[in-house]
Parts: structure tokens; C-alpha cells; sequence
């Protein structure tokens, strides 16, 4: 009964939460280009992992791993853990994110999980897998499991298709577990569409040169400083075979992007938004460069307060050596509106 009525609830947070709008990000008119933000941070807990989160525990239940009263684990911090400690509490179970001493566990704690601060930055894995065990719990290992977590029912892709006038010439996401950028990858195979997925990854993360080498154990060791995307591996839900292009993306201009989302939409989102623009504005060049007209799709991933006093702060981003400012100038350069241009 417990696992019939979870299910429900699930569904029926899915129904409230219903669709993410696309939202236009304004270019100069004379580009013939056309730029969109499918924005997943008005998801109720502001980020795309919202999705997935729910995704996980639905799976998780069905397969009978989370009964009433299990505690749920996992090894991340950010949207991520805010995500999971939401559905959590929907479903009145016990929640513990394990996550590095720097991570941003703010949200987690409001929504009654528990965070738990473990050093150095990649041993929060093996640390949750075993505190998981110790407790009879259940570790979600969302990194692992979005790989195989059903990728068609309700997903973004559905979605993003449904609200496109037409195909978009180029799609574009960031990728952390890689199950956004698979979904649309398969969603743009299956249905036979002209469209090409790019992936955006920033400094340190192994999916630029694992992409490139076709090597899918490649490993940097080293982590992201961009929250929700680039890892220190491929991870297993990254479809490399989907990929039609990765372009690496340096920190610095992922957080003078973001603060130019902000300046246009007002909306506090996470750098990662920013790596997810400055991407889609070189694709855009190339396709002005090539005469090519059309509609680019990227994604507006979280908003959070806690990001004015990161990428959106002067102080922050000096004291974490982000010369973001010349990005910042070749930005306003770029997206300098012209009289002629009418907008
Ligand atoms: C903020 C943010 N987090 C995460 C992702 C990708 O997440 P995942 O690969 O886990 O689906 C994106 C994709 O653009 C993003 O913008």
C-alpha cells in the first residue's frame, strides 16, 4: 500500500509542478537567429534536477529499494540535495546528503534532511554507499542511476519538443549525470530530427577530452568549480554516441554569462546557465559565419539566492581568481544592440 500510494503522490506533484516555460533571450533581429531558455528553475525546488530527483525515488520505490521508513542517502550537494530532500519529505522518509566540507547544503536542512560534510571532495561516494549500509538505508547513487532511470515519461525533451515551433538547429546543455543531454539526445534520434546536440563542459571536467579521445574511462580527478555540471570522469549516463559536438568552456566566461542572464531576465541563476549561454552564443557565431538560420534551445538549469553571493558577486568571484570581466567586455560586445537591429 505504502509504495502505491508514494507513487501517487509523486504523480501528483508531477501534475502541480506541470510545465517549464521557453522563454526568448533576445538577439540582435538582423542575426536571423533566434535563442530560447527552456527554464527548469521555476521547477518547485528551482533547478532541472528536480525531474530527476523524482525520477530516482519512483524507480527506487517501484523496485521495492525504498519501503516506508527507509532512510535515503546520496552523495551530492547543491540542487541535487535540495531536489532529493524535497521528495523526502513529500514522502515522510528520512533523508541524508553527503557532500564535500565546501558544498552549499543551505535548503537542505530548511526542507528536514540532514547534511553531512565529508573531506576530501571525492569520498563522499564511498562515504554515502557505506552510511547507507550501516543505516539500512538506500543510496540513490544518482551519478550511476540516471543512466537507467526511465527517460521518456515526462521528461524535458517531451516537454521542450511539444513548445518548439520548429526543430532547433542546435540543442545545448551542460551535462553532470548526462541523462539531459542523453534524453534529448535519443529524443532527436527517435524521432528522426535534424537538430544536433551540443554539450558545454567547463575547466577540469573529463567530458571534453573523453569525447574527444572516445574514451569513455577517461578521468580528470579533478573537480568542477561550475555547481551541477563537469565531473572528474565520464559518468555512465553521459551517451557520448548522441553527442554531436562538446565545447569546452573556460570558468571565467561561464560566470561573466551568467551574470549577463541575470542582467536581462533578473533571474539568480547558477553558473552553469552562463556556461549554457556562452556555448550557445559560439554556435551562434559559427552559424552567422556560415549564413545559417534558425532557433537555438539551451537551458535556464537552477536559480537560487545563494548564487548572488557567488557568481554574482564581485568579492566571491575575485577571491575564487575568476577573471571573468573580459569575457564580461567580448559579452557586451557581441550582444551590442544596434538601433537598426528594432530591439
Ligand atoms: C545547472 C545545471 N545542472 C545540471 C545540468 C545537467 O544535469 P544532468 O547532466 O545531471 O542531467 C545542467 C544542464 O545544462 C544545468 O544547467
Amino acid at each position: 500500500m505504502w509504495a502505491a500510494e508514494a507513487i501517487t503522490r509523486l504523480d501528483e506533484e508531477k501534475a502541480r509542478a506541470g510545465v517549464t516555460p521557453l522563454c526568448e533571450f533576445p538577439l540582435p533581429a538582423s542575426w536571423g537567429v533566434r535563442l530560447w531558455f527552456k527554464d527548469e528553475s521555476t521547477q518547485p525546488t528551482g533547478s532541472l534536477k528536480h525531474r530527476l530527483a523524482r525520477a530516482l525515488f519512483a524507480d527506487a520505490i517501484a523496485a521495492g529499494r525504498i519501503v516506508a521508513g527507509t532512510t535515503v542517502v546520496d552523495a551530492t550537494g547543491g540542487s541535487m540535495a535540495i531536489a532529493q530532500a524535497y521528495f523526502a519529505r513529500l514522502l515522510g522518509l528520512p533523508y541524508i546528503a553527503v557532500m564535500p566540507t565546501k558544498s552549499p547544503g543551505e535548503g537542505v536542512e530548511q526542507l528536514g534532511g540532514t547534511c553531512l560534510h565529508v573531506d576530501p571532495p571525492l569520498a563522499i561516494y564511498e562515504h554515502a554507499a557505506r552510511l547507507a549500509r550501516d543505516v539500512g538505508g538506500h543510496y540513490l547513487d544518482h551519478y550511476r542511476s540516471a543512466a537507467t532511470v526511465g527517460w521518456r515519461g515526462g521528461s524535458l525533451a517531451d516537454e521542450l519538443f511539444e513548445q518548439v515551433v520548429e526543430c532547433p538547429h542546435w540543442i545545448v546543455v551542460g551535462a553532470g549525470t548526462g541523462a539531459t543531454a542523453a534524453a534529448l539526445g535519443r529524443r532527436l534520434r527517435t524521432d528522426g530530427l535534424s537538430g544536433q546536440l551540443a554539450v558545454v563542459d567547463p575547466e577540469n571536467s573529463a567530458y571534453f577530452p573523453g569525447w574527444v579521445y572516445g574514451a569513455p574511462d577517461y578521468g580528470t580527478g579533478m573537480p568542477s568549480r561550475i555547481e551541477g555540471i563537469g565531473r572528474p570522469r565520464m559518468e555512465p549516463g553521459f551517451a557520448a554516441d548522441l553527442v554531436d559536438l562538446v565545447i569546452p568552456v573556460r570558468d571565467a566566461a561561464s560566470v561573466a554569462a551568467a551574470r549577463r542572464v541575470r542582467q536581462v531576465t533578473g533571474s539568480s541563476v547558477g553558473p552553469a546557465t552562463g556556461t549554457n549561454l556562452w556555448g550557445a552564443l559560439e554556435l551562434i557565431t559559427r552559424m552567422r559565419a556560415q549564413g545559417v538560420r534558425g532557433e537555438v534551445v539551451t537551458l535556464i538549469g537552477d536559480a537560487h539566492p545563494r548564487h548572488l553571493r557567488a557568481c554574482h558577486d564581485d568579492d566571491w568571484a575575485e577571491s575564487k581568481g575568476f577573471d571573468w570581466r573580459p569575457h564580461e567586455e567580448k559579452l557586451a560586445r557581441l550582444l551590442e544592440v544596434n538601433d537598426a537591429d528594432g530591439r
